[in-house]
């Protein structure tokens, strides 16, 4: 399957930016920047933008994330939020296993991977982020830290589920450091997380799965990124919080 068979996804992690009242008046600019968008487009919000979010965007191709969710379906986990409460506000996506969650949350690949499962047993669709640290790219073991993240955060995933997942490479060294890595490195790490589904599932569900690059993209590297065969979409986090800089990255991704 070629690049322009897969889903071009641009997605905004606004992380912990934005009350509810200016995420309505972002998205609000956003939208008519990018209505007539060749690629999906999604802005993943903090759960209390959640409501505001999806009222903002009704009407619109902007579709709406959570940036976080548990795995169990009720109980006695003070401040978290279930699957089933997203589901029923009308979210479809959630960001997974971001690396601020692995180093500052405790999140780990089992963690991520009960996660995941649950996300896709309620319906929702998971990006589930993955990125080796500076001190791993520099000791050589980026390939071993992927294919570990990879094959511990999908255990488990079937074949028809993994359908629903967005993978999102995100070396940690990149992301808001305004370290971008090169299209060449972003393709690299890219083309052997799509081998690694190859070997997992099979070549023709590795193929159609998107995957994404973020960690300082913008509307300055988007174009190069994007161009590379195994890139087909990106996370975005700062750049996704100012309306004209998202939406170029958006346009980046509609050519
Ligand atoms: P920046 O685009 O701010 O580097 O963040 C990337 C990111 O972490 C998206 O999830």
């Amino acid at each position: 399957m070629d690049k322009a068979k897969r889903t071009a996804i641009i997605a905004g992690n606004w992380k912990m930016n934005k009350t509810p009242k200016e995420a309505t008046a972002l998205l609000n600019a956003i939208a008519p920047l990018v209505a007539d968008a060749d690629c999906e487009v999604i802005a993943c919000v903090p759960y209390v933008d959640l409501a505001a979010a999806i009222e903002a965007t009704e009407g619109t191709n902007i579709k709406i994330g959570a940036e976080n969710c548990h795995w169990a379906e009720s109980g006695a986990f003070t401040g978290e939020i279930s699957t089933g409460m997203l589901k029923e506000i009308g979210v479809e996506y959630v960001v997974l296993g971001h690396s601020e969650r692995r180093q500052y949350f405790g999140e780990t690949d089992e963690t991520v991977n009960k996660r995941t499962k649950a996300a896709l047993a309620a319906g929702l669709k998971p990006i589930v982020c993955v990125g080796e640290l500076l001190w791993e790219r520099e000791c050589n073991i980026t390939e071993e830290v992927i294919a570990r993240q990879i094959k511990l955060d999908l255990w488990d995933v079937t074949e028809e589920e993994l359908k629903n997942v967005v993978i999102a490479y995100e070396p940690v060294w990149a992301i808001g450091t305004g370290k971008t890595a090169t299209a060449d490195q972003a393709e690299e790490v890219c083309a052997f997380i799509r081998a690694q589904l190859a070997k997992l599932y099979n070549q023709e569900a590795a193929d159609a799965v998107t995957i994404q690059y973020g960690g300082s993209m913008n509307d300055g590297n988007a174009d190069e990124l994007l161009s590379k065969v195994n890139v087909d979409g990106g996370l975005i986090g700062g750049a996704s919080l100012v309306a004209e800089k998202f939406a170029a990255i958006v346009k980046a991704a509609s050519k």
